[in-house]
């Protein structure tokens, strides 16, 4: 079957994203090989994926790879497949750390490692210390943090919270943690549930590490350090008196859809 033929019946990104995989090609040069037949095995494959992926399986664990402010990361199976509003998070963090500075920060929580990585690549005096309890995501990031060439200033951690780096002060803190409260499992699409309890369930309120790990902060933290947070869109008011409480001063940034979804606290 001819590309063109194939794209006129599947014309929604995800087919494009397989079908773009397959061919070893960009989505947006899809259309360089419209004139190109598909191959017998080509084209049973690609709607053997079309058929999983309506079974609920992430497009994202099909093709084994996602993208993260233009950056693609190897994923698997039970590991968060970065979001876009992830990237806001990079993004503020990046409007903050100086190029000029050796710095030291910490990620709780690393999946795929898309958050360190990119802050690596984008400030070359940085070093980073990222924790996982999920082994799977530590492999992962190792992987992908030598996929980049910035494995030497990644220091992968196993352990929970502040757990794996006792007694270690840092420049900044960032963490997109699980937050979605517990009572919500249930209800939650097949192809989130694939990405695993453990990377989305905070608790039965869903703020639970933000409880635990503002209480920790300070003694982490250099003077003037700060600390980054994804955070649910109903969770800025309780997330910030958190910080607040702790002696920080906040600020929250919104996503796309004018929701709070960042919460930056400068320690002072
Ligand atoms: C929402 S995912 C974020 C993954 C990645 N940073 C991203 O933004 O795509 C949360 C990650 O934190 C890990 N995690 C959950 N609770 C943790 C804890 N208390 N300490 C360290 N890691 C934790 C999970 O295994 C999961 O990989």
């Amino acid at each position: 079957m001819r590309l063109s033929e194939l794209l006129r019946n599947y014309q929604d990104r995800d087919s494009k994203i397989i079908l773009a995989h397959l061919l070893g090609v960009k989505p947006s040069q899809l259309y360089l090989l419209e004139d190109r037949e598909l191959s017998d095995s080509e084209f049973k494959r690609f709607m053997d994926m079309i058929e999983e992926r309506g079974r609920g399986t992430p497009t994202a664990y099909l093709i084994g790879e996602w993208e993260c402010m233009g950056r693609s990361f190897e994923l698997r199976r039970g590991i968060l497949v970065p979001r876009p509003e992830t990237e806001i998070l990079i993004e503020v963090l990046l409007g903050i750390l100086p190029h000029s500075k050796a710095l030291r920060g910490y990620e709780i929580g690393l999946g795929s490692g898309c958050i360190s990585i990119n802050l690596l690549l984008e400030r070359k005096k940085l070093e980073m210390w990222g924790s996982d309890i999920n082994p799977l995501a530590l492999e992962l990031s190792v992987k992908n943090a030598k996929r980049y060439r910035v494995d030497e200033r990644l220091h992968v951690l196993s352990g929970r919270d502040f757990e794996p780096v006792k007694g270690q002060k840092f420049d900044f803190v960032v963490s997109n943690p699980p937050y979605i409260p517990e009572i919500m499992w249930d209800n939650l699409p097949k192809e989130v549930k694939a990405e695993g309890k453990e990377a989305l369930i905070g608790g039965e309120k869903g703020y639970e590490f933000y409880e635990r790990v503002s209480r920790e902060l300070r003694e982490h933290l250099s003077d003037e350090g700060v600390v980054a947070f994804e955070i649910g869109h109903d969770q800025g008011e309780v997330v910030k008196s958190l910080l607040e409480k702790e002696g920080f001063e906040v600020n929250i940034y919104r996503d796309y859809n004018g929701q709070d979804r960042v919460i930056v606290g400068w320690k002072y």
